[in-house]
């Protein structure tokens, strides 16, 4: 059960939740009506393409938001990643970048701009993660485009912050997992494409399961549901200039999360590696101290309880047959 949310400070807020209807956004409008906020506006791409300026100041000029909680993004896995560097990095950098422009000339009093642990460097000099050496190096290749348009946000926060006293805070989650997540093999992060490859391995009969890189990476994996609750209570009680990481606080082997969604599907079957895939980056593992400390956030759902229920949502939503056995590795 989440927390619930300060009732009493989104009462008579406007809040705009871009990328809304997407994964983390459609939990973080949930936790957001349970929290009592009366006027949810969540603009969708095919009405307000935050790409175009002209659509960003019209959608402003009518809602008048107390406060913007930008998720719109184009994201995905390192399959999507390599397959559209130069669109990851030109939208992801011109919706954050209009948006944040159009919010403080329009008033708005508070911009949330979620970031991504892709924007790390490739090999930070300390595990876990600290906020201190976001700028020590360049991001691991694969998903450069992406964590460098994120981070010119950053700047621009910070920058707004200092001249104009705009009221941007910057968050920086580790790799989501959970319910209503993106499971098309073409695009998906590593979850639920091993859901989904280890479903349908059961269901075929399949005697193995070939999967990308070597399994040695390891990731910080984040309950969106937990994230969301982050993002909602530092967009109540966080003020402060500098990035703040999201995450567990805790790390796991590519190859041990492997093993352990294909038990939790009840796949039997071998695991082999496609070595000749890319890894991504080697390890990722956040320091989760600073979100205690400023606005008392702690992630609490166990990463095994978490894949259950994300495996019960993905056999829920698709019938078994209509789950494509020829499907390929994420
Ligand atoms: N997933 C992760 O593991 C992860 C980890 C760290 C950070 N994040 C960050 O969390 C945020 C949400 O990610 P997600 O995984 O929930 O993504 P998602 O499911 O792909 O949702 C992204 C949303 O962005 C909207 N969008 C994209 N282009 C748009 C445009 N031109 N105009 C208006 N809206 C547009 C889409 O709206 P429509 O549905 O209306 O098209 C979509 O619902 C992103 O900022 C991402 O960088 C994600």
């Amino acid at each position: 059960m989440l927390k619930t949310q300060d009732s009493a400070f989104w009462r008579g807020q406007t809040v705009i939740v871009t990328g809304g209807a997407g994964f983390l956004g459609s939990h973080v409008v949930d936790l957001l009506r349970r929290a009592g906020c009366p006027d949810i506006v969540v603009p969708r791409s095919r009405d307000t393409d935050l790409r175009d300026g002209a659509a960003i100041e019209a959608l402003l000029g009518k809602t008048r938001p107390a406060m913007i909680i930008h998720l719109a993004a184009v994201c995905g896995g390192i399959g999507a990643n390599r397959a559209e560097p130069g669109r990851f990095f030109y939208e992801n950098a011109i919706m954050g970048i209009q948006l944040m422009e159009s919010a403080r000339r329009h008033g708005v009093r508070k911009f949330v701009q979620v970031g991504t642990v892709c924007s790390y460097p490739k090999n930070p000099p300390h595990i876990p993660f600290v906020e201190e050496d976001l700028w020590s190096g360049y991001p691991e290749e694969t998903n450069a485009p992406y964590g460098l348009a994120k981070k010119l946000l950053l700047v621009q926060a910070q920058a707004y912050r200092d001249q104009y006293g705009f009221n941007a805070i910057y968050l920086l989650p580790s790799n989501l997992y959970g319910p209503q997540d993106n499971f098309d093999l073409e695009t998906s992060h590593v979850i639920p494409a091993l859901i989904r490859r280890f479903v349908e391995a059961k269901e075929a009969g399949a005697p193995s399961v070939t999967l990308w890189g070597s399994g040695t990476p390891s990731r910080d994996f984040f309950y969106v549901e937990d994230a969301a609750e982050g993002i909602l209570l530092a967009a109540e009680k966080y003020n402060g200039r500098d990035p703040v990481n999201l995450g567990t606080g805790q790390e796991m082997r590519i190859s041990d999360l492997a093993a352990l969604t294909a038990r939790l599907v009840g796949y039997s079957g071998d695991i082999a590696w496609d070595t000749h895939r890319p890894d991504g980056q080697p390890r990722r593992r956040i320091s989760a101290a600073k979100a205690a400390r400023e606005f008392g956030f702690v992630a609490k759902t166990p990463l095994e309880a978490g894949i259950r229920r994300t495996i019960d949502w993905y056999r829920d939503q698709v019938p078994s047959a209509t789950i494509n056995v020829d499907a390929k590795s994420h």
